[in-house]
């Protein structure tokens, strides 16, 4: 089994440890890789989906793991009881449904050691909901599979006070929830390029503006300060 550099890059960013829960397992390949690695020694793979649940159930005994990884059917955190895994991964799906996910399961995020999340669309809904609730982001991961950038966020529960001086609460400074400030900092080696596909992605947008109405103008303001701030994160 070859894990997709995306898959990867989220494996790598976990340390070793007793058990793990997959949440949206799909294929189950997480925690296979996982239990194979011997970076964990047991897994719980959920899915709301039964249809992802039996893909899963034949990889996993494709790979004789059956008594490693426990299948559990339903939505985020409700099939997890508090304490019984180490830590968990949400990945694949929209920043808005991962911050519903872990809004209903905030007993099971408080209880472990740290959480793992790879949003496909909307980082930046998850990024503010991380940033208001002081929640501690432990690491940023970034990389390009198949020419599509991954965003990966590893977190942990804090009740962190908020800082009004903390740029990363900052409303003017409302783009670090589009770009990591983590990889900015460690000037992550594909942070400049991503910067410059976010802008040439908001210059297209600029493009396709055409009306002269109020909202219209208003909407080509917002692009055209995203564009600026884009660029200041540049320089
Ligand atoms: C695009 S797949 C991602 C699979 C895998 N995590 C990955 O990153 O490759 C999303 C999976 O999440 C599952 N899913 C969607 N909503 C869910 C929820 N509320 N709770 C658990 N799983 C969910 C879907 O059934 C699907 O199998």
């Amino acid at each position: 089994m070859e894990l997709s550099l995306r898959l990867r890059t989220i494996c790598n960013m976990i340390d070793s440890c007793k058990t793990i829960a997959d949440i949206g397992t799909d294929h189950g390949y997480i925690p296979i890789y996982l239990i194979k690695n011997k970076i964990c020694d047991f897994a719980i793979a959920c899915d709301i989906n039964k249809g992802p649940l039996e893909k899963a159930k034949e990889n996993i005994k494709l790979e004789n793991l059956e008594d490693n990884i426990s299948l559990r059917l339903g939505s985020g955190f409700d099939v997890i009881t508090p304490g019984e895994a180490n830590m968990a991964i949400i990945a694949g799906m929209g920043g808005h449904l991962i911050k519903d996910l872990i809004e209903s399961g905030m007993e099971v995020f408080k209880s472990l050691d740290y959480l793992i999340l790879q949003p496909v669309q909307n980082p930046d809904v998850l990024r503010k909901y991380i940033y208001d609730n002081g929640f501690e982001v432990i690491k940023e991961e970034l990389c390009i599979d198949e020419k599509i950038f991954y965003e990966i966020i590893k977190i942990r529960y804090a009740n962190k006070e908020k800082d009004i001086n903390n740029i990363e609460n900052s409303v003017e400074n409302d783009i670090f929830y589009e770009v990591s400030r983590d990889l900015i900092n460690k000037k992550h080696p594909l942070i400049d390029e991503f910067i410059q596909y976010k802008i040439n992605k908001y210059s297209n947008i600029l493009k396709y503006i055409q009306e002269d109405s109020s909202l219209a103008n208003l909407r080509k303001k917002e692009v055209k300060e995203k564009i600026y701030k884009l660029e200041e994160l540049l320089r």
